[in-house]
């Protein structure tokens, strides 16, 4: 019997594309009911971690857990308790919003009813009412919303978010935070990532901090910020999650001096 203590359970994960080793060992346990912050420079392997946690990806080897099973590309009923808004995007462009996400919802077995009420929930709570328009016209922020909504449509267990708060303006940003925090208050887990190092101090509870490929350099429970606590590495304190990314990842800028 397993207990669904860990939404996401990660074990020597690798994946390499060809001779490029994207993600070369991880391990990370994701806490049930956590808004996880999975963070990290470009390219050291985020989305592509994102992609094997949700079956877009073959990973070259190691094994996922969500939710106590084992989780492959081929996992059906497991993958109807999660839902993705992958960097990519993932639209088919020649459809309306409506219909894609009505397309979206069937497929993950939503009944005629339901499907209908929450394809329009969506659209008027994301601002998505412009309905002359195809996804291919769409302004990218929208085409963000789009994403989102896809991802939300079934109401999943585990939600994995690639920039989500990318292009979207402000009050789309603070509508969608309201509820992602109300999602992880009833014990469903997200797992997000994110250049915006502001919003991921306001919006998560746990981090884990990787370096190219895929290495784990740091992880913790990031809420003593908001104590005035420190975040720890190597004996040393950080208060801040920007001073802690930077010391970890920030040597590798050097200075323009003609600009
Ligand atoms: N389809 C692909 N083919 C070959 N290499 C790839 C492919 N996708 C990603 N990579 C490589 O894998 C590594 C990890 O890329 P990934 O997109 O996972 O990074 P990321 O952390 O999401 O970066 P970003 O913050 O820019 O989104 C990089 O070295 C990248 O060049
Ligand atoms: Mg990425």
């Amino acid at each position: 019997m397993t207990f669904e203590t860990d939404a996401i359970r990660i074990t020597n994960l690798e994946k390499r594309y060809g001779a490029t080793v994207a993600v070369a060992d991880l391990s990370l346990v994701v806490p049930k009911g956590s808004m996880f912050g999975f963070l990290g420079p470009n390219g050291s392997g985020k989305s592509t971690t994102i992609g094997c946690l949700t079956g877009l990806l073959d990973p070259t080897a190691g094994s996922i857990e969500i939710l106590g099973e084992k989780f492959t590309a081929e996992s059906a009923p497991l993958k109807r308790r999660m839902g993705v808004m992958p960097e990519t995007l993932g639209l088919f462009d020649p459809l309306y919003a409506h219909e894609f996400l009505g397309f979206v919802a069937r497929m993950f077995g939503l009944d005629e009813a339901d499907t209908r009420r929450r394809v329009t929930d969506l659209l008027a709570a994301l601002d998505l009412t412009d309905t002359r328009k195809t996804l291919a016209e769409y302004s990218t922020g929208m085409r963000k919303r789009v994403a989102f909504a896809a991802a939300v449509i079934h109401s999943p267990d585990v939600l994995f978010l690639d920039e989500p708060f990318e292009s979207i303006d402000p009050a789309g940003v603070a509508a969608m935070k309201q509820w992602l925090r109300r999602f992880t208050e009833q014990g469903r887990t997200v797992f997000i990532t994110s250049h915006v190092l502001e919003t991921v101090e306001r919006l998560c509870d746990r981090v884990a901090i990787i370096t190219k490929p895929g290495k784990l350099v740091w992880q913790g429970d990031i809420t003593v910020l908001a104590n005035d606590g420190k975040l720890e590495y190597e004996g040393r304190g950080f208060n801040s999650l920007e001073a802690l990314f930077l010391h970890l990842t920030g040597e590798r800028y050097s200075d323009l001096n003609w600009l």
